[in-house]
C-alpha cells in the first residue's frame, strides 16, 4: 500500500517534470513527429491489408519470429532496439538504416557508429515472410519499429509498448548524415539535449531513452579516453567513480584491445530493468554522455525518478512511442520496399 502511494507521488512529479521539459513538438525535420503518435500513424494500420492466415497478422508474425531469435539469443534484444534508434535519428524512422551500399555509394551502415550494429538478418527473415504473402504492403520501418517493441518484450512475454503503424520506406540514405545527427558517446548534457530536440524529442525522452543501455554492450575503444587520457594528461575522468573506472581499466588494458566488449549495464546486461540509473546515480555510468545525464539538475532529477522500475517502464514506453513517430513518411510519401536492403527499381 505505502509502495502504491509513493508510486503515484513520483508519477505525478514526473508529469509535472514533463511539462517543465517542454512537452511535444519541436520542428526540425518537418514531417509528422513528437505528436504522441507520429502524425499519419495507427494502430493496427494492417488489420484490413495484411493476414498471412486467419489467425496471423503482420503483428504476431514479427513476434514469433523475433521472440525466437531472442529466446536463441538473448543478445539480439539490444541490437534490435538499437536499429530502430539508429533508423529514427537519422532520416526518420524510414529505414535507411537497412540500405545497403552500393558500388558508387555509401549508406547510413558505413558510417563510423555502425559497427555493432546488427540484427539486420532478423529484418530480412520478417520481410521475406511477411512479403510471400502480403507483397509490397509492410514497410521496412513498421518491421523495425515492430521487432525493437517485441525484442524487449519478450522478457516479459507481453507488449511493452504499443507500436502505430503506417511507415513508409525511405529512398534516400546517407553516410555523411550519421554523425550530425546520431548522439555520440562523447557528447554532453546540451549537445544530447539539442540533438533530441531537433527531433521533437524532450529531457524526458532524452533521460528515458538511454535506459536502453540497461541492456547490450560496448566496445573498449568508447571509453578509452575517459580511463586513460581524459583531457590529454593522462588522465581519468574525475566524473566516473574511481574504484570502477579501476574495475573498467582492468577490462580494457591499455593499450585496449578494440574489440574488448563492455557490459553498459554490469551484471545485468541482458536484462531490462532500471539498474541503469542506479549505476548511473553512483557514477558508474559507461559514457561520457550516460555521466551528461547528472550535470544538468533537471535531467538528474529524472534520473533518480527511473530508478524506480515501474516509472522508467511507463516513461520508457511512451518515449519509444514519441521516437517511433520521428520524421515518419506515410500516405503519399516513400515506398514499400521489396527488399529491404534496397530501393525499389535498382
Ligand atoms: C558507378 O560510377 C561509374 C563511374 O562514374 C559509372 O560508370 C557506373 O555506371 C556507376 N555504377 C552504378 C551502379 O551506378
Ligand atoms: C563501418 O564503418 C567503418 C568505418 O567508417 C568502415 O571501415 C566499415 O567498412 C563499415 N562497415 C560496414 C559493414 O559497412
Ligand atoms: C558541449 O559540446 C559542444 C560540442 O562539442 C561544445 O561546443 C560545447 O561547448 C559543450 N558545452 C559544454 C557546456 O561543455
Ligand atoms: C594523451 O592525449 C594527448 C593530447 O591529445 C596526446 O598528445 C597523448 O599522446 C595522449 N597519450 C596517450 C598515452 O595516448
Amino acid at each position: 500500500m505505502m509502495k502504491n502511494i509513493i508510486g503515484l507521488f513520483l508519477v505525478s512529479i514526473l508529469v509535472v517534470g514533463c511539462m517543465g521539459a517542454g512537452g511535444r513538438g519541436g520542428n526540425g525535420h518537418g514531417r509528422g513527429h513528437g505528436n504522441g503518435n507520429g502524425g499519419g500513424l495507427k494502430m493496427n494500420f494492417y488489420g484490413k491489408l495484411c493476414r498471412l492466415d486467419r489467425l496471423v497478422t503482420v503483428e504476431s508474425t514479427v513476434r514469433q519470429i523475433v521472440w525466437s531469435k531472442v529466446s536463441a539469443d538473448p543478445s539480439m534484444a539490444a541490437k534490435l532496439l538499437r536499429l530502430h534508434y539508429h533508423d529514427c535519428f537519422v532520416r526518420g524512422c524510414d529505414a535507411s538504416i537497412l540500405l545497403d551500399p552500393t558500388q558508387n555509394k555509401t549508406t547510413e551502415k558505413t558510417a563510423g557508429p555502425n559497427r555493432s550494429i546488427s540484427g539486420y538478418e532478423v529484418i530480412d527473415e520478417i520481410k521475406t515472410k511477411l512479403e510471400a504473402k502480403c507483397p509490397g504492403i509492410v514497410s521496412c520501418a513498421d518491421i523495425v519499429a515492430l521487432a525493437a517493441r517485441d525484442a524487449v518484450s519478450f522478457q516479459f512475454r507481453k507488449e511493452m509498448w504499443p507500436v502505430f503503424t503506417g511507415r513508409k520506406d525511405g529512398t534516400v540514405s546517407l553516410a555523411s548524415e550519421v554523425g550530425g545527427n546520431l548522439p555520440s558517446a562523447g557528447a554532453n548534457f546540451t549537445t544530447l539535449l539539442t540533438q533530441f530536440g531537433t527531433k521533437g524529442l524532450n529531457l524526458n525522452d532524452l533521460v528515458a531513452l538511454s535506459g536502453a543501455h540497461t541492456i547490450g554492450i560496448s566496445r573498449c575503444t568508447l571509453v578509452a579516453r575517459r580511463l586513460y587520457n581524459f583531457t590529454g594528461v593522462g588522465d581519468a575522468d574525475p566524473s566516473l567513480d574511481v574504484s570502477y573506472a579501476q574495475t573498467l581499466r582492468g577490462l580494457c588494458p591499455n593499450p585496449q584491445n578494440p574489440a574488448t566488449a563492455l557490459e553498459m549495464d554490469p551484471k545485468s546486461s541482458l536484462t531490462f530493468d532500471s539498474d541503469y540509473y542506479r549505476a548511473l546515480n553512483q557514477h558508474k555510468g559507461l559514457f561520457v554522455s550516460d555521466a551528461a545525464l547528472l550535470t544538468n539538475r533537471q535531467s538528474a532529477r529524472v534520473v533518480n525518478l527511473l530508478q524506480n522500475r515501474g516509472l522508467f517502464f511507463t516513461q520508457f514506453a511512451k518515449s519509444m512511442v514519441r521516437m517511433g513517430g520521428v520524421g515518419v513518411l506515410t500516405d503519399g510519401q516513400g515506398e514499400i520496399r521489396k527488399s529491404c536492403r534496397v530501393v525499389n527499381g535498382q
